[in-house]
């Protein structure tokens, strides 16, 4: 055994790039003091899980006469019923005709996590760049490090917006600095981002697109709408890149997923990708890693979306989280955090608040707040980790997905007195 210890594998060069995320840490934390209230994960919440809703669909599922086929592996690009609806539902929420989506150009996959990876791998070596927002999906950035790609954040203006004319000179300077043939795609979230929650405006995506054709960058463009459908009151107006003529010479890649507003241990999202070249790649790559995603866990949302309570079951979603993203704005405003200096915007869907702390205050994982936190009880994401270049260390991003009620007023109360704590009087 512990000569096997010492034996030195050589790894591949990916192999060696890979550590584990500073997240991990942070949920292993958790997982020692059962005490802890964790405002860091990004799960849903356990309680509102469909799972009557499943238990009923596999039964009618067991109860259909014949061989039961969903128990057997299926098709490498995900099953023809559940494509097709996907396709019907996407083009309703970019109000285009029906036949403009086809459902041979979207695919399954286990969950759109896999989506995005697989279509970045087949796209990037080491040494590329993929521009993305400032600050992005974290979890994205480790895919990155990990494939050896350089993530450089899209210039933003004061009010936190895609600054489009900043936008020109900073593709000048790579120009210059002979960096653009390295850029090999660009990736977005256009609704209730994470860590943000904010959403896009068609002008900065439009604004984006001619910043871009304006370099000659006809590059891959990658929109994540992971919180899409996690909307609290009114959907969202804007339309995905797939249906705005700005990108219509761009190939786009649109990801969707039903793990979060549905369930997220289904595991099952997808990708629609208007490049047929593209989308080969990425298929031939999921068919040496999986051949397909669970046939099971596909046919179970092609009965709810097909029979309707996948859509009957959204709405009380949405005013669930709703209300816990009220619990915990409250929580934070009762407590005085606005009066000690931090900002954040009351999000309209999605996860998460993004919070804003003073000039100068530390949230990184090694700083003294950080370590605090843990001391009271809280635990949150320090929001250094979502930032692709340039680095910042005075944002924290909260999720109210998991805990509730007094719960969650308990981790916000941790929360704001640790701030107190470690504000200089
Ligand atoms: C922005 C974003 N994209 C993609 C995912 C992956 O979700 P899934 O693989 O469950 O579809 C997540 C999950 O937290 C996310 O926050």
């Amino acid at each position: 055994m512990s000569e096997l210890t010492s034996l030195k594998i050589r790894f591949s060069e990916m192999g060696d790039r890979l550590a584990a995320p500073v997240i991990t840490r942070l949920m292993a934390a958790a997982l020692d003091s059962p005490e802890l209230l964790s405002l860091a994960a990004g799960f849903t919440d356990t309680t509102t899980l469909p799972g009557g809703l499943v238990g009923e669909v596999v039964g009618k599922l067991v109860g259909r006469p014949g061989p039961p086929e969903y128990l057997q592996y299926g098709t490498n690009q995900g099953r023809p019923l559940l494509r097709n609806l996907l396709v019907r539902r996407l083009s309703e929420q970019d109000r285009q005709e029906e036949g403009v989506y086809q459902s041979n150009q979207l695919f399954i996959a286990n969950g759109s996590q896999q989506a995005l990876s697989l279509a970045t791998q087949v796209l990037c070596d080491p040494g590329d760049i993929v521009l993305v927002e400032r600050p992005t999906y974290f979890v994205y950035l480790d895919v990155l490090r990990g494939l050896g790609v350089e993530a450089r954040c899209l210039p933003w203006d004061k009010d936190h917006r895609l600054d489009g004319e900043a936008l020109e000179d900073y593709l000048e300077r790579m120009e210059r600095a002979g960096e653009l043939e390295r850029v090999k795609a660009v990736y977005l979230q256009a609704y209730y981002a994470n860590p943000t929650a904010r959403s896009l405006e068609p002008r900065e995506k439009a604004g984006l697109a001619e910043a871009l054709l304006a370099k000659g960058l006809r590059i891959p463009v990658i929109e994540d709408a992971a919180y899409r459908e996690l909307h609290f009151e009114n959907p969202p107006a804007a339309s995905s890149v797939l249906a705005m003529p700005e990108f219509a010479d761009f190939p786009c890649l649109y990801l969707g997923t039903l793990t979060k507003p549905f369930a997220t241990g289904l595991k099952v999202g997808f990708g629609y990708c208007s490049h047929q070249g593209w989308l080969d790649r990425i298929l031939f790559l999921k068919g040496q890693q999986d051949f397909g995603t669970s046939n099971f866990c596909q046919a179970i949302l092609e009965e709810v979306l097909a029979g309707g309570q996948y859509d009957s079951y959204l709405p009380e979603l949405r005013r669930h989280y709703h209300s816990k993203m009220q619990v915990l704005d409250q929580a934070l405003r009762e407590e005085g955090l606005s009066e000690l200096g931090w900002e954040w915007e009351v999000p309209e869907g999605g996860l998460y608040l993004w919070l804003q702390g003073p000039q100068g205050f530390n949230t990184r994982i090694d700083s003294a707040f950080c370590h605090q936190c843990l001391m009271n009880g809280v635990l949150y994401v320090p929001g250094d980790l979502c930032f692709g270049n340039e680095v910042e260390n005075r944002y924290v991003r909260l999720s109210f997905g998991v805990l509730s009620g007094n719960d969650l007023r308990e981790a916000g109360r941790r929360f704001v007195e640790t701030v107190r704590q470690l504000t200089p009087a």
